[in-house]
């Protein structure tokens, strides 16, 4: 089914980053975008920008998401609002952004799938890209934010297999480090968030939309499972190659 297929797209977290960039890539595609998020401001000079339709929305809200997505007939689903609370270590996280963590990039992300699905189902159409991150698929020091995106990653291979035969397609977009505003959200000490923004060139939010279009594009027969991009300089994994050094040994 590639995207001149579609008609409507749902982007959730269209206020900036990933999710800004997506809208744009869609509209120009000549999809009707349908962009969810809580910042009134961004939405509107989105709207102004792109021509795309605009849903003031707290997607932990879980009543008002039902009411809101329950409305809109949804061909491709960018399951994409998410933020990184807790980014650091369990020992320096708070219960509170813990709490947030998994409110938004789970059960939200889980809630958005459950109330476009029936839809998608019935129609025999349409495509659920879910943005996951490299942390959901290898150990980078932050098992709250890790813990989210596994889930993310999970869900969608699992809702590979319930919708096999439905003619609903999965994919999952595991980026490494974005240039976006995710950094301001998640780490309050400025020191900590300009280090992981600089040292070495970032993707930026277009790349990731375009990873994301390359996707919906591609013949009905071929579903894209996941794509996982990094910065060119920044690769998950290794091992340490010195033994660690321990006192008394
Ligand atoms: N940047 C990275 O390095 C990176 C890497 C891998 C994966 N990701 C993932 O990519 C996705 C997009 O992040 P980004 O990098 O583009 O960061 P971003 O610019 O901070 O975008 C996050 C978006 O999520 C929205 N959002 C957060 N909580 C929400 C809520 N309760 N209800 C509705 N919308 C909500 C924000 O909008 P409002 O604040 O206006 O509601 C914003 O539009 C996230 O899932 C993130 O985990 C990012």
């Amino acid at each position: 089914m590639p995207l001149t297929d579609y008609r409507t797209a749902l982007v959730t977290g269209a206020s900036s980053g990933i999710g800004a960039a997506t809208v744009q890539a869609l509209a120009t595609r000549g999809l009707q975008v349908h962009a969810v998020a809580r910042r009134a401001r961004k939405l509107e000079q989105l709207a102004e920008d792109t021509g795309c339709t605009v849903h003031q929305l707290d997607l932990c809200d879980t009543d008002a998401l039902y009411r809101v997505l329950g409305e809109i007939e949804v061909d491709v689903l960018v399951n994409n609002a998410g933020l990184g609370r807790g980014f650091d270590t369990i020992v320096n996280a708070s219960r509170e952004d813990i709490e947030r963590s998994i409110d938004t990039n789970v059960t939200a992300a889980l809630h958005v799938v459950r109330a476009v699905v029936p839809g998608m189902v019935e129609r025999r159409r349409g495509h659920m890209v879910h943005i996951g991150s490299i942390a959901g698929l290898y150990p980078l020091l932050s098992s709250v934010y890790g813990a989210s995106k596994g889930a993310i990653h999970l869900m969608c291979q699992n809702l590979r297999t319930e919708l096999k035969g439905t003619g609903v397609r999965n994919t999952e977009i595991c980026p490494g480090r974005v240039h976006t505003e995710f950094f301001d959200t998640a780490i309050d000490d400025t020191g900590r968030r300009q280090s992981m923004v600089s040292g070495f060139e970032l993707l930026r939010a277009e790349d990731v939309a375009d990873a994301i279009v390359f996707a919906l594009d591609t013949p009905w027969r071929v579903n894209i499972s996941t794509i996982e991009l990094t910065p060119t300089e920044q690769a998950p994994g290794g091992i340490a190659i010195e033994p660690v050094k321990r006192p008394g040994r």
